[in-house]
């Protein structure tokens, strides 16, 4: 049995006899040599096949066109002229897949390679955002277990909504009304408090958004948590340790692909080295003003551009907070002080990637969460098992959502949300 390296490993070794495996990248030719390009999940090689070795299956390595898979055995060693530094002289070689006429060729356009995502996901760029991606939802599950939290789900079928009717999808249920694709795990994650005390999931989310942003999926992935007995600034203080963290892991892990992004990661280590910026709504709109000369009507939600201008003038996320109460949801705790405002929080990531977390402490009482319902039209009778929690025992708690293809794309430096996600679904794209 062949035991093979991965490209990087064989490059790690650097002499000597080596068997990798993977996919033609690039192949040039000529009647003496064939240059290939192999690809692996960890790193590209310059592979050369010389005529005079293989002088009876040359009409097939000739042939050799790009995504072919292979193995190949050969001696490797250090070359500055090949693209990563080494070559492997190709002693035996197996064609195991061949690829003819493989569609993506240079210079398609976005929608092409939308088209053609299945294929597209084996580009450079991609594996390189899909690893940084698998960093990401990994330091996520490691921050919240290593401060105690239990992994608990929350159905994705909701028969509520958590954050306004207007970006439900809901779906057709054995001719049921009223089935919903979750927006958040919150309104079901919220009674099992009362059991774990401390919770948290990462699941995908739906919003029918009908913005062409590029911020914006239908389904993206929610890093959520709950937390009993805590207060305001505990859930702020617990999303400001997780992002640092996870952003924390990735410089750990993933420089190679940040730089093979182009991705200029200085611009990340202030939020991990400095304190988030916290500021109130009311210093927000006098910050806007007064630097940015931006007029916001109070009790206005901010808006891309004014959170745009806004974190633009610092170098680390902007954690804004108590939001008039009518621009947020339902269930926002009033503030003890000022009952226009709530006990909710957005943070906003630098360089105009927008709000990646948003957050709030959870309103107690009872009959404002009724009323604040039927002011947007709900019946409260359909969220009973939601009033339950706050019928038996009920305790302060809070809790708040990172979208997670939002702090990708900010980690990553991307121009869109879509290429965090493997597959993106918009208003517009739902194939393949
Ligand atoms: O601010 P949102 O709507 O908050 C909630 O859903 C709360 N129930 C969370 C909680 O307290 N458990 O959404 C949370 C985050 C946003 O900050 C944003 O990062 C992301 O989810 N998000 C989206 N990401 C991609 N595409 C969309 N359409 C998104 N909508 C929200
Ligand atoms: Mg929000």
């Amino acid at each position: 049995m062949t035991s093979y390296l991965s490209i990087q490993d064989a490059i790690k070794k650097g002499e000597g006899t080596v068997s990798i495996r993977g996919w033609v990248h690039r192949e040039r030719g000529s009647n003496k040599l064939k240059f290939i390009v192999l690809r692996d999940s960890s790193n590209i090689i310059q592979c050369v096949f010389k005529q005079d070795n293989f002088a009876k299956k040359w009409d097939e390595i000739d042939h050799l066109q790009v995504e072919a898979s292979l193995e190949i055995s050969g001696t490797i060693k250090k070359d500055p002229r090949a693209p990563t530094g080494y070559e492997i002289e190709v002693k035996k070689y197996d064609l195991v897949g061949k690829s003819d006429n493989y569609p993506i060729t240079k210079d398609q356009s976005a929608e092409f390679l939308a088209d053609n995502r299945h294929l597209w996901l084996r580009s450079r760029r991609m594996t390189a955002i899909l690893k940084v991606r698998s960093t990401v939802f990994g330091a996520i599950h490691e921050y919240f277990r290593n401060e105690g939290f239990y992994e608990y789900h929350s159905p994705i079928f909701q028969s509520v909504q958590a954050e306004g009717g207007s970006t439900l999808f809901e779906v057709p249920y054995f001719g049921n009304k009223g089935v919903f694709l979750g927006q958040t795990w919150q309104l079901y994650a919220e009674p099992a408090i009362f059991s774990l005390e401390k919770i948290y999931t990462i699941s995908p989310s739906f919003r029918a958004e009908r913005s062409k942003t590029s911020r914006h999926l239908t389904e993206y992935w929610h890093a959520e948590m709950e937390l009993a007995w805590a207060e305001f600034n505990d859930i702020i203080d617990y999303g400001e340790k997780l992002l640092k963290h996870v952003i924390t892991r990735v410089l750990e892990t993933n420089k190679a692909e940040l730089e093979l992004l182009e991705r200029d990661y200085k611009k990340l280590e202030p939020a991990v080295k400095k304190p988030f910026v916290r500021m109130s709504y009311d210093e927000a709109l006098k910050i806007l003003k007064t630097k940015c000369k931006m007029d916001v009507e109070w009790g206005k939600d901010l808006r891309t551009i004014e959170e745009e201008k806004l974190t633009k003038l610092y170098d680390v996320p902007v954690i804004v907070t108590h939001y008039p109460k009518k621009v947020k949801a339902f269930y926002m705790t009033e503030d003890p002080k000022n009952s226009e405002v709530v006990q909710g929080c957005d943070f906003l990531a630098p360089e105009g990637y927008g709000e990646i977390i948003g957050g709030s402490h959870r309103e107690h009482d009872l009959e404002k969460i009724k009323a604040r319902l039927r002011e947007q039209g709900e019946n409260p009778e359909d969220y009973e098992f939601y009033l339950d929690t706050r019928r038996y025992g009920s305790v302060p708690h809070g809790g708040f959502g990172l979208g997670v293809e939002r702090i990708i794309s900010w980690i990553c430096g991307l121009d869109t949300i879509k290429d965090a996600i493997p597959f993106p679904r918009t208003m517009e794209r739902y194939k393949p």
